[in-house]
């Protein structure tokens, strides 16, 4: 069996500068990608992001600035480039769709769907949400809008376009998913997605006639690729861009929120099925998140920067604030004011200022009492398991309880009363073996919390640093 994690974030359309909805899908990718390499090894790890740069909606957002769409889309893939390292996203690839090597992908993609006759043209009647990207169906419009985009017209459009024959292909994605070839998680997700597979399938439309910013159809120059079917190859180009990345496809796990998972956990496995492709291992959608209440919009003005989130809380505590913001998997909602308790009380007065004591009390001591080596090595398979359930925030926050048990022993323990130096020792032994374990175990959530814990306790003399994180 491969050792291999392949982990993917969606790639984000570059109509407008990152969001914390974007910061949020992209650090649970990164926690997973910095837990395998430690796991399995740096080279077993493959984590793949980007930026989704076709399409009418990017192209109306390059037109609304007066610019050209690729200048439009370099600037903004580069403000998510930014974000990315401001927040230390340790991906292995930053994907963009305008790379004249995955156009060349692409192509060849669908021109073998195009031979094997799974591709046909016909006449498109329907209304299309640009915020979308995609043709509604009657469930996905209320009132004449689109549940998710409200505040955009739908278009009515009518044009010749390639469907690739879906239906036809849908019965054996079905059984594949059945057959448990691979995942979608959680539970409820999947239900969903087969009630909706129950509901009917059709045939999908996989180009456009009247949109230029895009790939050309190999065989119809005047249609150009559909840009889900753009998108979703990404995945499938990144890792045959390279040679040496080649033995990275299928993809272990595909992370996104649910407005996506159909594309995804269906969509995708028919056209990788029929090009005879191995299918991702698991795909797995988390919740979305409101804002006190609220969808993050423009219109409401609610909309979190992550640039803002780090000016305040550093990238440490904006990591920990997103992993932490909700349940994994679930639906949550967020607010500014709890962003703020949970960093005071869980980085500033916790983490934070159980390290500044017993670093400051263990200063008595001549020596570090602790077999720093030994205590390394100590395994705690209960992270890996959380890991293996999709539930690395519960990982993050069982990591959190050894805090508490902590600073609730010291509350009993005293030491800052313990006179005798043996003594001091003995106790201090223990909470300084703890830290160097939360240390270590912090490496994937905050790696640099957890350099920094390691190198104040693994040290011979152990000094008292400054503040982890500052009180707000
Ligand atoms: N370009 C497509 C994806 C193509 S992937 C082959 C796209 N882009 S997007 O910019 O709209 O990003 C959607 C994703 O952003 C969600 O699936 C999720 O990962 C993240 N989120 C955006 N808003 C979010 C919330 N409010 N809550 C949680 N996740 C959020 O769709």
């Amino acid at each position: 069996m491969s050792n291999k994690f392949y982990v993917t974030t969606p790639i984000y359309y570059v109509n407008d500068k990152p969001h914390i909805g974007h910061a949020y899908t992209t650090v649970m990718a990164d926690v997973y990608a910095r837990f395998y390499r430690e796991r399995l090894g740096k080279n077993e790890v493959f984590f793949l992001t980007g930026t989704d740069e076709h399409g009418t909606k990017v192209a109306q957002s390059a037109a609304k600035n007066s610019i050209d769409p690729q200048e439009f889309t370099d600037k903004i893939s580069a403000q998510y480039k930014d974000v990315w390292q401001k927040l230390d996203i340790s991906y292995d690839e930053f994907f963009r769709t305008t790379d004249p090597r995955h156009k060349i992908i692409v192509q060849e993609f669908l021109q073998k769907l195009y031979n094997k006759g799974l591709i046909y043209k016909s006449l498109y009647e329907g209304v299309y949400c640009v915020g979308c990207e995609k043709f509604l169906s009657f469930d996905e419009i209320s009132n004449g809008v689109c549940i998710l985009h409200p505040n955009l017209t739908p278009v009515e459009q009518k044009e010749e376009n390639y469907f690739f024959k879906f239906k036809e292909l849908s019965s054996k994605v079905f059984s594949e998913l059945q057959k448990n070839r691979y995942s979608i998680i959680p539970e409820e997700r999947k239900n969903e997605i087969i009630g909706k597979i129950k509901h009917g399938i059709e045939d999908i439309s996989i180009s456009r006639l009247g949109v230029s910013w895009g790939i050309e159809l190999p065989w119809d120059r005047k249609h150009t690729v559909y840009v889900w079917v753009d998108a979703l190859i990404n995945y499938y180009s990144a890792t045959q861009m390279y040679p040496g990345r080649k033995d990275f496809w299928p993809p272990t796990l595909h992370l996104m929120a649910k407005d996506i998972l159909w594309f995804h956990a269906l969509v995708w496995e028919g056209l990788l099925l029929a090009n005879d492709l191995a299918l991702p291992k698991a795909v797995f959608a988390h919740g979305f998140f409101t804002v006190e209440g609220q969808k993050m919009s423009k219109s409401l003005g609610n909309v979190i920067d992550p640039l803002d989130l780090i000016a305040e809380y550093g990238k440490e505590g904006a990591r920990y604030l997103l992993i932490t913001s909700f349940q994994f998997g679930k639906d949550g909602d967020i607010s500014l004011d709890r962003f703020r308790e949970k960093y005071n009380s869980d980085l500033a007065n916790g983490i934070g200022n159980l390290v500044s004591r017993i670093a400051k009390i263990a200063e008595k001591l001549e020596h570090n009492p602790v077999n720093v080596e030994k205590t390394l090595l100590v395994k705690d398979e209960k992270i890996a398991d959380f890991f293996t359930l999709n539930k690395p925030d519960e990982a993050l926050r069982y990591v959190w309880s050894k805090i508490a048990i902590l600073d609730q022993k010291m509350a009993q323990d005293k030491p800052w009363e313990i006179k005798s130096i043996e003594e001091l020792e003995k106790t201090l032994k223990v909470y300084i073996e703890g830290l160097i374990i939360i240390g270590a175990q912090l490496k994937p959530f905050l790696p640099e919390t957890s350099a920094r814990i390691l190198d104040i306790f693994t040290k011979d003399k152990i000094f008292k640093p400054d503040p982890l994180f500052l009180r707000k």
